[in-house]
């Protein structure tokens, strides 16, 4: 049953819970996702839009979780059982199989960075970038390289709240911002940074007026800030009632939008600057695995040093995203079950492990997973989640907030609450309509051929 929150482990800093929720948040989605969306989403436009779903989105639902976790001080099953009742036991499952089948094709995309910096590091890249990409993207060196950043995150996972994810988060975040930023000013002084910062930010402002726009802008953001499975439900349920939960994820959400931003402002300069925008195409890894490997490549030494940070930034950012979901998944099973963290990390990992074979073997399963699990789920997830907040355990949320809180903070806690319950659930449910029609979409398409 339910561990009693006496013994429960907890954050020791401030500082450490912040760096470990923004190190959920910064990711792959933040390098992968946000910077080719806004070029295809309307440049500037998308972004104003992005900052503001971030705003009344965003912020309001990770403090739905904060308040929810620290509250009950219990991973997502046990959470909502004990506060809200049996009824919403169901959605903390929701949560554990959104942050199994994630982290499952997740650690794939992470091992393809690991190699990359390897080969940056010790082979250089190949002057034929797609065709190597097609023959290591899926298959038994795909499927070694996500078991063995399996491991890592395992490792991380086992050694606790204030050994393990405290530790790496203060280690690795703050490494994480002084490289993106560097490499992002060293994107500057490149030829073509010009014509790459036009086609990443030109705003056309009739997007806005496309509602897919605006389903592609809601569901990056709740995958970039790792909401709609309870991830910093349970980061909070380790906070004791001193830390300033409003202002805590006012800093998460805007530090996770910074490095999107900038990492954008590194990616589409050095893009441009060797004239490989076909090579981005239509796929969202293609910027990634085979448009920068090319630059790089035609840099010659330069582009081996870009490289090896490159993708060492990129590894960090997916392994302290993916020790949150691991401890999602590896928190419920110590609670409900009562068993050891040890055990239920390494139990709960190497299941993962083996899910991730099916994406590591199939890219199309890779996609699939990622439109099932990384936006339908979330966005399921964040609807409940603002209907809990907002309506059903709206005075419970509302003391959760104040606790902590400075009086600055204090006075913005009755507006987040009317943000929960008028504003937040009939935009999440037109978003979730939208998302549907395209998972369901995905799904047939994948079965039918
Ligand atoms: N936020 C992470 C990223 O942007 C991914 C993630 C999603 C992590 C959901 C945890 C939960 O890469």
């Amino acid at each position: 049953m339910a561990a009693s929150s006496t013994g429960r482990e907890a954050f020791a800093s401030r500082a450490g819970f912040i760096l470990a929720a923004a190190g959920s948040a910064v990711g792959l989605g933040n390098m992968w996702r946000f910077p080719y969306q806004a070029s295809e989403g309307g440049g500037a436009a998308f972004v104003l839009l992005y900052v503001v779903l971030t705003l009344v989105l965003g912020i309001p639902l990770m403090l739905a979780e904060f308040g929810v976790g620290r509250r009950a001080q219990l991973a997502p099953i046990g959470a909502l059982r004990n506060l809200a009742g049996r009824a919403w036991a169901p959605l903390g499952y929701v949560f554990v199989l959104a942050g199994l089948m994630i982290l499952s094709y997740y650690s794939v995309i992470a091992g393809w960075t690991v190699r990359y910096g390897f080969e940056a590091a010790f082979t250089g890249f190949t002057a034929a970038p797609a065709d190597h990409f097609g023959q290591v993207a899926a298959g038994a060196d795909a499927a070694a390289f996500h078991v063995a950043f399996m491991a890592v995150t395992i490792l991380i996972v086992v050694g606790g709240v204030k050994g393990g994810i405290e530790r790496a988060s203060l280690l690795l975040m703050p490494m994480l911002f002084v490289i993106v930023i560097g490499l992002a000013l060293w994107a500057a002084t490149l030829d073509g940074a010009g014509a790459g910062y036009v086609k990443y930010l030109k705003p056309e402002l009739d997007e806005l007026m496309n509602p897919d726009v605006w389903r592609a802008a809601a569901s990056q953001a709740f995958f970039s800030l790792s909401l709609g499975m309870g991830g910093m439900l349970t980061f909070a349920s380790y906070l004791k009632r001193d830390q300033n939960l409003p202002e805590s994820a006012t800093v998460v959400a805007f530090t996770d939008f910074g490095v999107a931003f900038v990492a954008g402002l590194l990616v589409f300069p050095v893009i441009y600057s060797f004239a490989l925008q076909g090579a981005v195409g239509a796929s969202t890894v293609g910027a990634l695995f085979i448009a920068l490997p090319s630059a790089f490549q035609a840099m010659g030494e330069m582009g081996r040093i870009v490289g090896v940070f490159f993708f060492f930034v990129l590894a960090v950012g997916a392994l302290t995203s993916a020790i949150s979901l691991l401890e999602v998944v590896t928190a419920s099973v110590m609670d409900e079950f009562g068993m050891s963290r040890r055990r239920a990390a390494v139990i709960m990992g190497a299941a993962i492990t083996v899910i991730g074979i099916a994406p590591a073997m199939d890219t199309d399963a890779l996609g699939l997973m990622d439109k099932i699990a990384g936006e339908f789920l979330l966005i399921l997830g964040g609807f409940a989640l603002a209907l809990l907040a907002g309506w059903k355990l709206r005075s419970e949320v509302r003391d959760e907030l104040l606790a902590g809180a400075s009086p600055f903070w204090q006075r913005q806690v009755p507006r987040i609450l009317t943000v929960l319950r008028w504003v937040v659930p009939p935009i999440v449910a037109f978003v979730l309509i939208f998302s549907l029609r395209e998972t369901a979409a995905a799904i047939i398409a994948f079965f039918s051929g």
